[in-house]
């Protein structure tokens, strides 16, 4: 009787744990700056210290545009060498879905760092469409770089990057979109309070402390 009972409860603690843990909200961390600011290599740097999952917008779209019978390769394609923000729509849909894949794969991985969005006021909108109450955003992490440092990074990124966007003329493009659309966005947050800014013309190790201190504090 005992040992039933025993059974019964070693086999229902698990699940009760893993049922709360299946409940968790994702906690999400925006990370903006402009091209070439070092966010990809800082988001590389927090998964290897604290329990976040990277995901890039960017990475997203260029890994769709390669999928074999993708409808938006081409249109993916002709965004990204313009500078240009893909829409919504498609951007939400698989930032959602590797969010849910990450989850349902581990349900402890509930902490995202989803990097390079919201761009600009479609992604904003997309976002809040969709993931409103679904997700909690719990800050802007805002790397600030030169327009000169980020278009020298690209620059010297793209000897080796093989992005169809690290060229000058591209550069340009990405330049005045991250002017014109994705500062407005920062600066929105930035009123709420929810901007942690790092100055990210610094080395990377320089950069990195600084990321380490907003995280210790926030969580
Ligand atoms: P982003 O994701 O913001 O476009 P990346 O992390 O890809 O930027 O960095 C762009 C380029 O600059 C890469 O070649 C990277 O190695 C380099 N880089 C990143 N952070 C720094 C830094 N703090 N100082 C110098 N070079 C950097
Ligand atoms: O962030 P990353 O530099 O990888 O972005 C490269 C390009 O991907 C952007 O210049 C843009 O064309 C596209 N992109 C987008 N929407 C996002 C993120 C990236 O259209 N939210
Ligand atoms: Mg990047």
């Amino acid at each position: 009787m005992i040992f039933c009972l025993l059974r019964t409860l070693s086999q229902k603690v698990p699940n009760v744990v893993s049922r709360v843990a299946l409940m968790m909200k994702p906690q999400v961390v925006f990370v903006l700056g402009g091209p070439g600011a070092g966010k990809g290599t800082q988001c590389t740097r927090i998964v290897e210290n604290y329990s976040y999952t990277h995901l890039s917008a960017g990475d997203l779209l260029r890994a769709e545009r390669g999928r074999e019978g993708s409808e938006f390769g081409q249109l993916i394609d002709s965004y990204i060498k313009e500078g240009k923000i893909v829409p919504v729509e498609i951007t939400i849909n698989l930032l959602r879905k590797a969010m849910e894949e990450t989850i349902q794969v581990d349900d402890k991985k509930f902490r995202f760092l989803i990097d390079g969005f919201p761009r600009n006021k479609d992604n904003l909108q997309g976002w809040t469409a969709v993931m409103d109450g679904k997700a909690d955003v719990k800050f802007v992490l805002f790397f600030d770089c030169s327009n000169e440092v980020c278009i020298d990074r690209c620059l010297e990124r793209g000897k080796s990057s093989g992005r169809t966007d690290d060229n000058r003329d591209s550069l340009e493009k990405r330049i005045q979109t991250y002017l014109q659309s994705t500062r407005p966005i920062i600066d929105q947050y930035e009123k709420h309070g929810k901007v942690r800014t790092v100055d990210a013309s610094r080395g990377v190790d320089e950069v990195f402390s600084d990321v380490k201190a907003i995280l210790d504090k926030e969580g």
